[in-house]
């Protein structure tokens, strides 16, 4: 095809007799998943997902080989779908990339037309996967909490994860739409920057106490917790009458071990958020909100590092060692 080289690189995850092992490859386009449009990758990102993914610490992909990364932003080069055309820019988040079939780290793509955004105005492919899935995911929590009536006037949001990915993005989101944000974080250090992108509160982690009671004195008003196990539990006791959880991650553990007062008696909501399989039309909705109202207003300080695909692996180690801040950006160019 006109515009692709024959060969390319691309860092493709695999498991097979070898063993479980990922890196930097050579391929061609018909090494990959097939797709009615062709894109230039030109970023893409770095989360939690993707450096499960590329060590094996979990099982994240259905088939292999697969090229890793859940994101991308890139250029169209080729298209049989009308509604997209050579030149255009574009976006995909999860939509099973990296899972069922190729995803975005690698310079050329094929992707399936259903999945893909057109850029929002006032975004550059950068910015986007600045935002990527964790700024997503963010958005999509404020957009459901909101569906169930939460309003900055209820109270104070907690973030739990607050110095990660999505965690960064959703003290920026929220603080935006007018919230009074709380944040919890393993890193004391790092209290400094959580204010600095709105946290009007931060907690240690470490220092937490919930009590052993079902329900507590009520904290907050509603919670984007990234961290899931006992700390998803603990939070549940101390939300407040018809606030909502929105249930991001697991960085702490997928254990639940709670009982269900909180939502029979205060009338609190845990919301499941699954930003891979979000429909069309709200990706399409929430995309718009991120360019305009949501648009974060720290995104360069949340984009903490930029690298290129050779330095891929690196990245991941840092991020599954809890060590990451914000947001790292993968320059596919
Ligand atoms: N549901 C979805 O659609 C969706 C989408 C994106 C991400 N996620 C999930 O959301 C979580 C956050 O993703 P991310 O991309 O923001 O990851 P990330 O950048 O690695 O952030 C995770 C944060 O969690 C905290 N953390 C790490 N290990 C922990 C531990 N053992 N116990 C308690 N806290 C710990 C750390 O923050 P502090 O040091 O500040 O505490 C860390 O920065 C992940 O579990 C990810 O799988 C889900």
């Amino acid at each position: 095809m006109v515009g692709i080289p024959k060969t390319f690189k691309a860092f493709r995850i695999h498991n097979d007799a070898e063993g479980y092992r990922s890196g930097i490859e050579k391929i061609s386009i018909d090494d990959l998943s097939k797709g009615d449009v062709v894109i230039r990758g030109e970023w893409s990102g770095i989360n939690y997902k993707d450096a499960l993914a590329a060590t094996g610490k979990s099982k994240i992909l259905k088939s292999y080989p697969l090229v890793g990364g859940i994101d991308v932003a890139g250029e169209v080069l080729a298209s049989e779908c009308e509604r997209f055309s050579p030149g255009d820019k574009v976006l995909v988040t999860g939509c099973n990339l990296s899972e069922k079939r190729d995803g975005g780290y690698t310079q050329y793509l094929r992707l399936d037309s259903n999945n893909i955004i057109p850029l929002p105005k006032g975004l550059t492919t950068r910015e986007a996967m600045g935002i990527g899935t964790a700024g997503f995911t963010a958005a999509i929590s404020l957009y459901r909490m909101e569906a169930l009536g939460q309003a900055p006037e209820a109270g104070p949001i907690v973030v739990t994860g607050a110095s990660g990915g999505v965690g960064s993005f959703a003290i920026d989101i929220f603080t935006r739409a007018g919230y009074e944000v709380h944040a919890i974080t393993g890193k004391v250090n790092q209290f400094d920057y959580l204010e600095g992108l709105g946290a009007r509160q931060c907690i240690s982690r470490h220092d937490l106490h919930w009590g052993q009671q079902p329900l507590e004195s009520v904290r907050w008003a509603g919670c984007v917790d990234n961290v899931g196990g006992d700390m998803l539990a603990g939070i549940s006791r101390v939300i407040d009458l018809w606030g909502n959880i929105a249930s991001c991650g697991m960085a702490g553990g997928i254990g639940l071990h709670a009982t269900n007062l909180p939502l029979i008696l205060r009338g609190v909501s845990l919301i499941g958020i699954s930003s891979n399989n979000t429909p069309y039309a709200m990706r399409e909705t929430i995309w718009g909100r991120l360019a305009n109202e949501w648009r974060p207003q720290h995104l360069e300080s949340i984009i903490s590092n930029e690298v290129s695909l050779d330095k891929l692996s690196e990245a991941f180690d840092v991020l599954m060692q809890g060590n990451s801040l914000g947001r790292t950006l993968v320059n596919l160019s």
